[in-house]
């Protein structure tokens, strides 16, 4: 593969078919005024049916569209160090840009992006109480000199078609044509040029990675040569728009899918590259004004649950700002924060299942391990000496990381033993430690008082075995749980078929003596040196939540957090909520 950076690949599912067939496209609406009494209902069906249109006989003149696609071309043919000069950073997120991650995979393309019309405001921080603003301010390069001017005229003219459409796409609802109008005072749109350049991968790599758009509404221009995809909403089939001439490709974004509460959807797409041209796109993001609270309409949704809370638009892109600098969903400049999950006794890196998946959707790096004899781990539990043996694996991939990356460390039931013991030994490759529902000695709660008022408290155990390797007349050497146990005690309120998959993936723990334990847990202040946050689970009936909140007094967390209505499994009955909280710890912590 020579010099390609392997962050340009995609993995195996979201690769691209590059022999596509052009099959039945988008739907094209033609604008002009002789058509004007099927407009609505055209863009009715085709919001509905697709969430993409290309529109025809629009009104733009082809002069503005030709001058700025002119003026792309020799800015992006301009040397990189040029074109550096004007590079987006930490303070300004507008300009030029080349090293963009969409869900975590780079994107082979440069782009260069500014806000319009100026000045254009946001919120300083997402804090909802500071009304700071921050003002968003355009780098224009050197050359070519009429970029600047001809960027302008043309979003003159976008936002001319942009309130067109919007009276469409109101009238297609059943709203008067200037419902949207008053959400676009002090809007904060952008315009992006993009470039992709010819791509020696292009059946491995993307010039977007599938995403959808953030925003309220997407006017593209794309060249002659082809590569967006958009997902078809029938059968999740990436179908190829074909490039038309002079027409303009339009997308309803999230925040039109939240105003119409879910009659029209924000569709993903994505971008494919080829390996002879180069190709150039410019799509122009339509956006509400920072104060604007995107809600269902209350028009619409009379007599219908509203399917969205409201969100202060400016103060979620302030939010999101940090993380994905000026684009939509999941993109962001570097992988924001790592993650290692750490399953509890019996269970293995499965039980994460959700939660990873959730959490590599935002973008960040996640790690779920297998301690040993757990999940697909070959050891067996008789082969287990000391509990030592047992967090081997988490021990070793920690202190196999690099030297400059912090992890955030999570660990459910028997694993908070495990990430106990990684805190206390690597105190500096771990930026927060979160014990779910989870066992949490400390300095000031040693591990037999720990076992002895968890035994102390437990329950009928059912079903769930005990085996006694070393004879009847010494303790037990592992535990297993049974399948009633399980479905009464440990996923009561998870999906049936979680339980299912629960129950035939059981293996047996090792069960170990007091004195290992003990030898293996003794916490002092490096462990306490680590930030840690306990989550408690509300309906857990394995560990109840007085035991939980027994060891939060005993060993004081930084904080604690609490899901209501989660089972012992809370990864598995409350992920959506147990991946809300784990990105806030994150974000606060590191
Ligand atoms: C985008 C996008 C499509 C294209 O930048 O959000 O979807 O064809 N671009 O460049
Ligand atoms: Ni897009």
């Amino acid at each position: 593969m020579g010099e390609v950076d392997p962050a340009f690949i995609q993995d195996t599912q979201h690769r691209p078919e590059l022999a596509v067939i052009e099959a039945e496209g988008i739907p094209l609406i033609d604008l002009s005024s002789a058509n004007a009494s099927n407009h609505v209902s055209q863009i009715a069906d085709a919001c509905k049916n697709w969430g993409f249109f290309q529109v025809i006989n629009h009104g733009v003149p082809s002069e503005s569209r030709r001058k700025i696609e002119d003026a792309a071309r020799k800015f992006f043919a301009l040397p990189l160090e040029e074109k550096r000069k004007v590079s987006r950073d930490e303070v300004n997120p507008l300009g030029y840009f080349d090293t963009e991650h969409t869900k975590n995979v780079r994107d082979w393309k440069e782009v260069f992006d500014f806000v319009v019309p100026t000045p254009a405001f946001i919120p300083a921080s997402p804090d909802p109480d500071d009304k700071e603003l921050k003002e968003l301010t355009n780098q224009w390069p050197q050359y070519p000199p009429e970029l600047r001017e001809v960027c302008e005229e043309y979003a003159r003219e976008m936002g001319k078609l942009a309130f067109k459409l919007l009276g469409l796409i109101s009238l297609s609802l059943g709203l008067p044509e200037n419902r949207f109008n008053i959400l676009f005072e002090e809007s904060t749109n952008f315009i992006r040029l993009n470039h992709y350049p010819p791509c020696p991968i292009p059946h491995l790599a993307l010039g977007v990675g599938r995403h959808k758009d953030s925003r309220a509404l997407t006017i593209l221009a794309q060249d002659d040569v082809g590569g967006l995809e958009v997902k078809r909403k029938t059968n999740g089939e990436w179908v190829r728009v074909k490039p038309t001439p002079d027409a303009f490709i339009i997308n309803v974004g999230d925040i039109i899918q939240v105003w119409s509460n879910d009659t029209y959807e924000s569709v993903e797409h994505r971008v494919t590259v080829n390996s002879e041209r180069e190709r150039f796109s410019i799509p122009v993001f339509f956006s509400p004004g920072h104060h604007v609270w995107v809600k269902p309409l209350e028009e619409l949704t009379k007599g219908e649950k509203p399917k969205y809370r409201a969100y202060n638009w400016g103060k979620f892109f302030a939010a999101r700002r940090r993380m994905y600098p000026m684009a939509s969903e999941g993109r962001q400049a570097n992988p924001v924060k790592h993650f290692v999950l750490v399953h509890g006794s019996c269970h293995g890196a499965w039980s994460w299942y959700k939660i990873v998946a959730l959490l590599k959707s935002s973008g960040h790096k996640v790690t779920a391990l297998d301690l040993a004899a757990s999940g697909i781990n070959p050891k067996q539990v008789g082969d287990l000496r000391s509990i030592s043996w047992y967090f081997q694996p988490l021990r070793d991939f920690v202190e196999s990381l690099p030297a400059d990356e912090r992890v955030v460390l999570v660990g459910h039931s028997l694993g908070g033993l495990a990430i106990s013991q990684a805190m206390e030994k690597f105190p500096e490759k771990v930026s927060v430690a979160v014990f779910v529902t989870a066992s949490m000695p400390g300095p000031t709660l040693n591990i037999s008082t720990l076992n002895q008022e968890s035994l102390r408290r437990q329950g009928p155990l059912l079903d769930s075995q005990f085996t006694y390797d070393n004879g009847p007349n010494n303790p037990p050497t592992t535990f297993s749980f049974g399948p009633l146990f399980l479905s009464l005690n440990v996923y009561q309120l998870s999906p049936t078929e979680d339980l299912a998959l629960g129950t035939v993936l059981m293996r047996p723990v090792r069960l170990f003596i007091e004195e290992d334990m003990s030898n293996e847990l003794m916490l002092s202040k490096k462990y306490a040196s680590v930030k840690r946050v306990f989550i408690i689970s509300e309906e857990d009936k394995l560990g109840k939540r007085d035991f939980q909140l027994w060891m939060i007094e005993k060993n004081p967390p930084d904080a604690v957090k609490e899901i209501k209505g989660s089972d012992h499994m809370v990864m598995i009955s409350k992920p959506k909520e147990l991946w809300v909280h784990l990105q806030a710890i994150a974000e606060k912590y590191s």
